[in-house]
């Protein structure tokens, strides 16, 4: 018999079908919470510290309380993690259970936490590249907080899905914002930009370790602006996620991006994080 599923819900490690929050928990009813994902290689949280700093500043942004230091943190996710095998650790807090349904906050409820650790599937296109569509960014405008309340992410994605494309490009007043779940990256004029940090993107940890590895690797790069027939002209554009690490896009919107070839600097820069992954896991244990 294969043993069930433990996940970490409110102080209890639980097999996922004795997991049970309240019908009252505001996550479910309001989609009122915020949540992370953090890679582990190796049995090593990848950039555990940037990941856990991001979800501070969630917490700090929705004024939900943080029950737990860094340190807790750490040691809530270890025993939910198999080192043999490439996973990612899924957690969210939520503003918790009150007694009725009201929009303003309640007093004196304590945030629910939820956590689960799941293997990261190798993506089917990787090596190949994917089909992207571009679609109107019609979320909220604070897109920088990981909320849990995904309502806007997951219509645009759909729309991707039921084009046979992999992912959705947002596209805000003309200018690019990110994917429905990834950061976007184009090379264009042989440099490689993504858009600056705003409140209408997430600030993808992804994305700070390639532009750190650009830097390192003097591989030309910029934080700015992309119109969408600026992008429509790029030699290469990429997405960028935690789970799907960096995924070349070989359509946009029917129309071939560079031949349909997956470019020479996606495969740098893969073989660049590859590298960073495996150092950063031997040196991070
Ligand atoms: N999503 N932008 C959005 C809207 C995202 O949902 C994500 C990741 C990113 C990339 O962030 P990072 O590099 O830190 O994973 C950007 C995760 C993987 C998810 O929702 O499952």
């Amino acid at each position: 018999m294969t043993k069930s599923k433990k996940v970490f819900l409110n102080g209890e490690y639980l097999p996922v079908e004795k997991a049970h929050i309240s019908v009252m928990d505001r996550g479910f009813l309001f989609g009122d919470g915020i949540y992370e994902v953090i890679p582990v290689y190796q049995g090593s949280l990848f950039r555990f510290e940037e990941h856990l700093e991001r979800l501070e500043n969630s917490l700090k942004l929705t004024r939900i309380e943080n029950p737990y230091s860094r340190e807790e943190w750490r040691d809530i996710m270890l025993p939910l993690i198999d080192v043999t095998k490439d996973q990612y650790i899924y957690f969210q807090v939520t503003r918790g259970a009150a007694e009725k349904r009201d929009h303003a906050f309640p007093i004196g409820v304590k945030p629910t936490v939820f956590m689960m650790c799941n293997d990261i599937a190798p993506f089917n296109g990787k090596e190949e590249g994917v089909k992207a569509i571009s679609v109107e960014d019609n979320r909220w405008s604070a897109c920088n907080i990981k909320a849990i309340a995904l309502l806007g992410n997951i219509l645009l994605r759909q729309q991707a899905v039921e084009k046979d494309c992999a992912e959705a490009i947002l596209v805000r007043e003309g200018y690019v914002t990110e994917g429905s779940a990834s950061n976007v990256f184009a090379v264009i004029d042989g440099i490689l930009i993504t858009p600056p940090k705003n409140n209408f993107i997430l600030a993808g940890i992804t994305r700070d370790v390639i532009l750190e590895l650009a830097e390192v690797n003097r591989i030309p790069y910029a934080e700015d602006i992309i119109s969408l027939d600026a992008l429509k002209t790029a030699s290469e554009i990429w997405f960028a996620s935690s789970t799907r690490e960096i995924l070349p896009v070989i359509e946009l919107d029917g129309q071939l991006i560079a031949g349909g070839k997956v470019g020479r600097l996606w495969h740098t820069m893969n073989g660049l994080l590859q590298s960073y992954k495996t150092t950063y896991a031997e040196t991070h244990k």
